[in-house]
């Protein structure tokens, strides 16, 4: 069980300094440049445009016929329409109202009934399919891949969808769940031990890892110690302070579950649940991913479940942090450093102090 020791004075002023003096974390006017899903794969058909408002900005994305998706801002810089009005043509777009067409960066390439083309341009995003989703890179050039698992890095996935949620609280909120190591305790009721040791993946990317054996009295580590040699796995993984993919298992086999989360009005959030692990060859590799991702879901969904309630009413607000809110605020100032972006306008946030 956790053990309460009082935090040394130096340190908890400095934890409160970090917590009061956040700028963009909790800030429902603010997101991180990054890789944001956009729509499920399998609901843009080749030749098929939709609407999609992401981190409040408006888009039209569709896929053409070479197979690739794009996203354009969603309004005709001639006058104003919804491009997803529009029809697909080729691996272009042409807006519903005059017929100006667009190709694939957002260059105007036609306008009919006018003696020459008007040099009009929308602005598109990158985009990326990965794990059955569209996702769209919200600054002007992807700096890592689409979020991952860090131990299966580079390699090839199998993925299933989990439950989407909304949660009445910021995505920055929701993340913290899953290193806010004394609530397993009194909300999950989990009977071990969790101390997180952070590292950094990259710029926009943090790992927590569980580093005890987890408490050798408590009949549940008993009951599980065979199948771990070391500790017990437990691994979070943090992208732009708002997709999260936890790790845990036996040392034979590691489940994968990713939580990414969009901020939505009002600073509220939306999420999606993906069960992820490698592939397997095979027709027996195919069926055994079948299983793996069924049970992650499963127990993705059981955790979700616990915390329902507490997100509908939650005002976060770190006053009293202790030691074991350690990795919390260590989350907060990673969030701190990466580049912050405003809700809607994806405008870069100037000025920082
Ligand atoms: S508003 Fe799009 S072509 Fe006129
Ligand atoms: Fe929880």
């Amino acid at each position: 069980m956790l053990q309460f020791e009082s935090q040394p004075l130096a340190d908890l002023a400095q934890s409160l300094r970090t917590v009061r003096q956040a700028k963009t974390f909790n800030n429902p006017e603010r997101f991180i440049e990054g890789w944001y899903w956009a729509i499920r794969s399998k609901d843009l058909k080749i030749g098929q445009v939709k609407p999609i408002t992401l981190q409040g900005r408006n888009l039209a994305i569709y896929r053409g016929t070479d197979g690739k998706v794009i996203a354009l801002d969603a309004y005709c810089p001639h006058m104003g329409a919804h491009l997803a009005e529009g029809k697909v043509e080729g691996n272009g777009l042409r807006c519903f109202f005059h017929n100006w067409k667009y190709d694939d960066r957002g260059l105007c390439v036609e306008s009919p009934g006018l003696d020459r083309t008007i040099p009009a341009k929308v602005r598109s995003w990158p985009t990326s399919e990965t794990y059955g989703l569209v996702w769209v890179w919200t600054g002007e050039t992807p700096r890592h891949p689409v979020p991952f698992v860090p131990e299966l890095a580079g390699k090839d996935c199998d993925a299933g969808f989990g439950l989407g949620f909304r949660k009445n609280c910021h995505p920055n909120v929701v993340m913290i769940n899953a290193i806010d190591a004394h609530h397993f305790n009194t909300v999950h009721n989990l009977p071990v031990e969790v101390k997180f040791e952070k590292q950094n993946l990259n710029d926009n990317a943090i790992i927590f890892s569980n580093i005890t054996r987890g408490g050798e009295q408590s009949w549940f580590i008993k009951l599980i110690r065979p199948l771990y040699q070391n500790e017990i796995t437990y691994k979070m993984c943090y992208w732009y302070g708002s997709t999260g993919t936890v790790t845990v298992g036996p040392d034979f086999l590691h489940f994968h579950i990713m939580f990414s989360i969009r901020l939505k009005a009002d600073g509220k959030a939306e999420g999606q649940t993906i069960a992820i692990t490698e592939k397997r060859p095979g027709l027996w590799g195919w069926l055994f991913n079948r299983i793996v991702l069924w049970i992650t879901l499963r127990v993705g969904n059981y955790f979700a479940k616990g915390d329902t309630k507490l997100f509908e009413t939650i005002k976060f607000d770190l006053k009293t942090p202790t030691l074991a809110d350690q990795s919390i605020i260590e989350f907060i100032e990673q969030v701190e450093t990466q580049k912050p972006l405003k809700w809607e306008t994806w405008e870069t946030v100037e000025h920082l102090s």
